[in-house]
């Protein structure tokens, strides 16, 4: 399965799938990176791990809708059949969504569908839960609600602060995020109306 990672910034989630997909026995191929940011450090690190990158910079195109097209051109001209979100920090307009259900998904930095949005962990604090964690979904037109692949959960400590629950929780992002990805490409993960039906599987 040929896969495009889109991100913003930093790229671990992108380096742990493009690390999963090394593997002989991985179903996924990852074929292109694409940053909104030009200056993203993930554009870097995925040349040097040997991927191809772009570029395709928001700021040079008039609105949502001209941008999510040239984003839609760049995928398709690679051939991708899957796209994984990894930290992509960009809302993305219905029709491009529609274009890729079932076949586009993002990790998310709480269990879904408790703190959507941004600055997750501040508000986990904040909310006291004792529990916290990630979240593998299928996206939707709906920021952070669409059909729920896989979770961990990580305990929320006394003494957290944002950066020590954030590390916690990413440690499993890296985990959920790759085998997500191999759930979806060996078809072993189908959405059913709302939900996702998974057959058996390992971590
Ligand atoms: C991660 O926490 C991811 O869940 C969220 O944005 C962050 C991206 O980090 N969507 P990285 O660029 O993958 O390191």
């Amino acid at each position: 399965t040929r896969v495009a990672i889109l991100i913003s910034g930093r790229g671990s989630n992108m380096m742990s799938l493009i690390e999963a997909a090394a593997a002989p026995d991985f179903p996924a191929e990852i074929v292109t990176v694409i940053s909104n940011r030009p200056e993203a450090h993930g554009l870097a690190r995925a040349a040097s791990a040997g991927i191809a990158t772009l570029a395709v910079d928001h700021k040079a195109y008039a609105d949502r809708p001209a941008f999510d097209a040239a984003l839609d051109a760049a995928l398709r001209a690679c051939e991708a059949q899957i796209v994984c979100l990894a930290g992509f920090m960009r809302l993305l307009t219905p029709a491009f969504t529609q274009g890729w259900h079932g076949r586009m998904l993002n990790i998310h930095p709480a269990l879904l569908p408790s703190f959507k949005g941004l600055h997750t962990h501040e508000r986990a604090l904040a909310e006291g839960v004792k529990l916290h964690g990630c979240t593998t979904h299928f996206v939707t037109a709906e920021m952070d609600v669409g059909p729920i692949i896989m979770q961990a959960a990580v305990p929320v400590l006394d003494a957290d602060t944002p950066d020590t629950l954030g590390a916690r929780v990413l440690a499993q992002e890296h985990v959920i995020y790759p085998a997500s990805l191999r759930l979806v490409c060996e078809g072993r993960a189908r959405i059913e109306g709302t939900r996702v039906v998974i057959d058996e599987f390992a971590l």
